[in-house]
């Protein structure tokens, strides 16, 4: 059985000394890439958590927040499912208490990309999390790589702040034809539905040249975007590809580079990335300091 607990003291309450805590932290709307990652909580960890919290503070658009699905019975049964032993869904004063004042800036790499088209919207992200990392203790945080940008922030503030426990990343998970699965995607229209693809084909063209021995950034973007572009309903915004721990723009692609996409079809922005060139050892020493993959 599955319980729904408000409050980090409820919360305690159903805790056993010694026992692994893993958590999910999700704003509900649960779809398979969310139960991926609960699958594999629930494999490493005695405990699984999935928090449930429609986070007010990163939402730029008050109508968006407004609309945004809250379904907690059947989110409660999905997570069920996967292996949840626990919801976590606060009231917005448990996260946010009266006279919260105090936000989480992660400078640099929340700059570009979605830091551009959403301002704010990265801040509210690293409070809430920071916030949940701080209430729940886990020993294991999940997040996927579909929101790569803010999965970047996340193992960043992680390090900085001492966050509690280790951040795993698990992978994106697709549909059948390759969509990147995303609550998102049910906002599509039947059209838009059967162009969105597009997107990780030209991802998928971009890894393919670079795995046949292309370097060059821009050639690699320029043949993505053309792809893209082919698809005439596609407003690209960005196709980069750039450093996956600072998410700079790179002029040469090595191990771990990142392609990163983001662009609306049928009034619904979509983003995806796909790494070009499998990352080697020397980039897994990198990232071995606190968490892992
Ligand atoms: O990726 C999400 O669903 C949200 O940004 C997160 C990490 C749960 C914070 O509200």
């Amino acid at each position: 059985m599955t319980t729904v607990v408000r409050t980090p003291l409820e919360l305690a309450g159903h805790r056993t000394p010694g026992q692994p805590v893993g958590l999910v932290p999700t704003m509900g709307a649960l779809h398979e890439g969310h139960l991926s990652l609960i699958r594999r909580a629930a494999d490493e960890n005695g405990l699984v958590l999935v928090s449930v919290f429609v986070n007010p503070a990163q939402f730029n658009d008050p109508a968006d927040l407004e609309r945004y699905p809250r379904t907690l019975e059947t989110d409660t049964e999905l997570a069920a499912s996967a292996g949840a032993d626990l919801i976590y869904a606060p009231a917005v004063e448990t996260i946010y208490p009266p006279g919260f004042a105090t936000g989480v800036h992660v400078a640099h790499v929340t700059d570009l990309w979605e830091g551009e088209s959403r301002p704010g919207h990265f801040d509210g992200v690293a409070t809430v999390v920071s916030i949940l990392l701080n209430q729940v203790r886990p020993d294991r945080s999940y997040f996927g790589e579909k929101d790569f940008q803010q999965l970047a922030m996340i193992r960043r503030m992680h390090r900085d702040l001492a966050l509690p426990g280790e951040i795993v990343t698990c992978p994106t998970v697709r549909e059948p034809d390759g969509l990147a699965m995303s609550s998102r995607n049910a906002r599509l229209g039947s059209e838009a539905r059967a162009a969105a693809p597009v997107l990780y084909e030209a991802l998928g063209a971009m890894r393919e040249a670079a795995g046949a021995g292309e370097r060059s950034a821009l050639k690699l973007a320029i043949l993505g975007a053309v792809l893209v572009r082919r698809a005439a309903q596609f407003e690209l915004d960005y196709l980069q590809v750039v450093e996956p721990v600072t998410l700079d723009p790179v002029e040469a692609v090595v191990p771990g580079s990142r392609a990163i996409v983001a662009a609306t079809i049928g009034g619904v922005r979509l983003i995806d990335n796909v790494e070009l060139i499998d990352r080697g050892h020397e980039f897994h020493v990198e990232y071995a300091h606190g968490d892992h993959r």
